[in-house]
């Protein structure tokens, strides 16, 4: 019988994922058929180090199985502003009404622990955080093409679909508060 535990992990410690956050970027490659070369710049470094220090908080939570990490899941709340730039605009920025956004932003369970409801476990965890912030009517998650298991788990906790971007690379799920009250 296998006993997870969750840990917040801080930002000053985030490297503790780092391979578990370069396994999911493989991991979404190998899926795509869309674009995948997309995925060739994406790492640690180039996704997760400039997220956390753009953000105006950011949570990190860890899945133990003992002392071996087997899942995370990385959230943040960040100015919309962030989410215009070279790369893509991710949505409207005139359809956010505050100044800031919440994102689901990078989710990870290991093969082998996959289905048995760790990762239930760690998104709401981060719904809660992201929901407790005032202020903050939308929450993004966005899904790369290929990935309908993890797109159908979002559907599935209630996010919607909102459009795609990049020629479908990715499509943009999106939670509004006012939406759902
Ligand atoms: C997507 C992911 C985070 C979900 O976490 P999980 O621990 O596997 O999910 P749970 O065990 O809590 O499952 C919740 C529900 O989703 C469904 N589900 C989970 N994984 C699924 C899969 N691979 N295929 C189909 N359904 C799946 C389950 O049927 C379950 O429904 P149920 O509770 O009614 O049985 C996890 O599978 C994962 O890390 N996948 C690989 C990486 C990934 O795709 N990350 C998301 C990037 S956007």
């Amino acid at each position: 019988m296998m006993a997870i535990r969750y840990e917040l992990i801080p930002d000053e410690q985030m490297d503790t994922v780092k391979h578990l956050c370069n396994e999911l970027m493989a991991y979404q490659k190998s899926l795509a058929t869309i674009r995948p070369e997309l995925f060739d710049g994406m790492s640690f470094e180039t996704r997760m180090i400039p997220s956390v220090k753009n953000a105006k908080a950011n949570q990190i939570i860890a899945a133990m199985d003992g002392d071996e990490l087997v899942g995370y899941v990385y959230s943040n709340v960040s100015p919309k502003e962030v989410y215009s730039n070279d790369f893509a605009v991710f949505f409207d920025m005139d359809s956010v009404k505050g100044s800031d956004v919440g994102c689901l932003s990078q989710f990870y369970i290991k093969d082998g622990y996959r289905s048995m409801g760790i990762g239930t476990v760690l998104f709401e965890k981060s719904k809660r955080w992201l929901d407790s912030y005032d202020g903050i009517d939308d929450q993004f998650i966005y899904v790369s093409n290929g990935n309908d298991a993890a797109l159908n788990f979002y559907i599935s906790k209630g996010f919607k679909i909102s459009h795609q971007i990049l020629d479908g690379f990715i499509t943009v799920l999106r939670n509004t508060k006012s939406d759902s009250k």
